[in-house]
């Protein structure tokens, strides 16, 4: 199966943060994939009709279901190959039903399931990290029950893009507000991280299903570039030509609220535990897989790209 050609792709949750940046990329693919499919809901399609109309004129087919509906989905795998799914944190349990089907059909033979993150076998703590749970339920299903179809799980860290705005738990968890020059720094900041742009995301599962050698039936680690904390707010400091306010969070304070917020049923948690991992060293690997992958540094974004573009979004 290692010559395996993708020919027709089916993704699921392709209208979200990081499914639309898969599907740009699958689009511009070259050579081009024979053909794209997406499935999504009736409500994205009410509320997204530019992105699906766009996706439309670039010859993608656009089928209209529920994934909770096995009728929908069984319809939907009909001469698919290669299933991605790029759900959401909120439905990562629906891809339980989503892989029995794909290994119960005819045709499915590949499947990514929706990863594009944290590393959820990192080490042995990673056991016990809440968010994690589903991502390892899926990888043990594969291992234990699936027959039929491989996975691939694509491991890319924090996307820079989201890791720059910590949003309204900056001062929290940590993140560096642009506009005001002020960052907040989780312990000491010199923690290295492998980051990854979102555009370099959907590159890399481009290039995975280009070459099945190297990805059918793998975990794949891949970044953009890996530095820390206080070398990314160096660069936005360099660019933006004027220091930024610095304050560090002690890590222990963010573990006590990380706590908290788990207790109290918060959804924010993911953010404080997924913060905690990439500040302690959980995005840190021994190799990457850009060079196998054929992704070499000129094709992937930069620190010094990232920052780049984030301020090219900046009225100051
Ligand atoms: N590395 C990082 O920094 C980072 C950051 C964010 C996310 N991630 C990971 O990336 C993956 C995708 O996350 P995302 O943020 O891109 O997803 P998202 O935008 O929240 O959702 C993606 C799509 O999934 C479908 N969906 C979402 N919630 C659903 C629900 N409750 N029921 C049914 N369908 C639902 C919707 O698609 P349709 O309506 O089209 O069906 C939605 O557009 C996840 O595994 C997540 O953990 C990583």
């Amino acid at each position: 199966m290692t010559s395996f050609q993708p020919l027709h792709i089916l993704a699921f949750g392709a209208t979200g943060n990081i499914g639309k940046h898969i599907v740009n990329q699958l689009i511009r693919a070259n050579p081009p994939f024979p053909k794209i499919s997406i499935f999504t809901s009736a409500n994205t399609v009410l509320n997204k009709p530019e992105l699906l109309s766009r996706w439309k004129d670039a010859g993608v087919s656009v089928i209209v279901g529920d994934i909770t509906n096995s009728a929908d989905v069984k319809n939907a795998y009909q001469g698919v190959d290669t299933a991605i799914s790029c759900l959401g944190r909120g439905a990562l349990e629906h891809q339980f039903q989503l892989i029995k089907l794909a290994d119960e059909s005819d045709t499915v033979r590949w499947f990514f399931p929706s990863e594009y993150g944290t590393d959820p076998d990192h080490d042995p703590s990673s056991a016990h990290e809440k968010p994690h749970q589903v991502k390892r339920r899926v990888r043990k299903a594969f291992a234990e029950e699936v027959k039929n179809l491989k996975p691939t799980f694509l491991v890319v860290g924090p996307y820079i893009e989201m890791w720059v705005d910590g949003g309204p738990l900056k001062d929290a968890f940590g993140g560096i507000d642009v506009e005001k020059k002020e960052a907040a720094l989780l312990g000491d900041g010199e923690q290295p991280i492998g980051f990854t742009a979102m555009e370099d995301v959907g590159k890399a599962v481009v290039a995975a299903l280009q070459r099945p050698e190297v990805s059918y039936g793998k975990i794949l680690k891949i970044a953009s570039f890996t530095k820390s904390a206080r070398q990314v707010l160096a660069e936005f400091e360099k660019q933006v030509g004027h220091k930024f306010d610095v304050k560090h969070i002690p890590l222990d304070d963010a573990k006590r609220l990380e706590k908290q917020y788990w207790d109290e049923g918060n959804p924010l948690a993911v953010v404080g535990t997924l913060r905690r991992i990439w500040a302690t060293g959980g995005a840190v690997y021994e190799k990457l897989d850009n060079e196998d992958l054929g992704l070499h540094p000129d094709q992937l974004q930069s620190l010094e790209a990232a920052v780049r573009n984030r301020l090219n979004h900046v009225a100051f």
